[in-house]
């Protein structure tokens, strides 16, 4: 098709999100935070009275989804919920809405509609294993429980927000936990993704492999 795609799948708060950013921009790529769409779906039902349970209802919800993103920012029908979409109470809502297969669905076009010439850097769950299976580079990105614990505290803490970290241990725990016990596109490094264990490493030294494995597939 001659788009390139780089797909980036790992945990919560694996640091995924901020590689596959500065990867793009590296690379003059497009991206793709998949995670986002799931979290926008739940907000939205949130704020149009669906229940995170009604698989129907919230599939409508992913269908018609009305958003914008541009120069950093996510827009939902018009209004800036860039922070808003970020809380944990969203990402435990993205995470139930995401286990239903018709929602999975719903978000399938939208999500493949990223990938523009020359190429898609995309991160999530699913990236290398449903959305973009023919990726020239598949990546699982993890580093350990206490170490993702004690970045989304960092990110918490810097942006001013207060935050315990117990309760972050606890909260990624049992996401990680729903994410990969799903019978739909479950949290696990497939097959011919590319094991890159980060706990070690600072962000400069993850998007320098990435981009070292890149050279070597294209
Ligand atoms: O990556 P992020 O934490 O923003 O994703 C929020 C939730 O959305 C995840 O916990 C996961 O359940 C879901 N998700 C997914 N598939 C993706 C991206 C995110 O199921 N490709």
């Amino acid at each position: 098709s001659g788009i390139a795609i780089l797909a980036i799948d790992g945990p919560s708060a694996s640091g995924k999100g901020s590689v596959a950013q500065r990867v793009a921009e590296a690379l003059g790529f497009a991206y793709l935070d998949s995670g986002a769409l799931y979290r926008l779906t739940a907000l939205a039902a949130q704020q149009t009275g669906v229940d995170w349970s009604d698989e129907d209802g919230v599939a409508k919800v992913a269908l018609s989804l009305d958003v914008r993103f541009e120069k950093g920012l996510t827009f939902l029908a018009g209004q800036d919920v860039s922070t808003l979409i970020r809380s944990e109470n969203i990402g435990v809502g993205a995470s139930q809405v995401a286990a239903f297969a018709d929602v999975r669905q719903a978000l399938l076009a939208r999500q493949r509609d990223f990938a523009v010439v020359p190429g898609l850097v995309a991160d999530g769950r699913d990236m290398g294993s449903v959305v973009f299976p023919d990726a020239q580079l598949k990546i699982f990105l993890t580093a350990t429980a206490e170490v993702r614990a004690e970045r989304r505290f960092q990110q918490l803490i810097a942006r001013g927000e207060s935050a315990d970290l117990a309760a972050i241990t606890r909260d990624l725990q049992s996401r990680d936990e729903r994410d990969a016990a799903r019978k739909e596109a479950p949290l696990r490094q497939w097959g011919d993704a590319l094991l890159l264990e980060t706990s070690q490493l600072s962000l400069d030294q993850v998007v320098e492999c990435v981009l070292s494995w890149w050279k070597t597939r294209t």
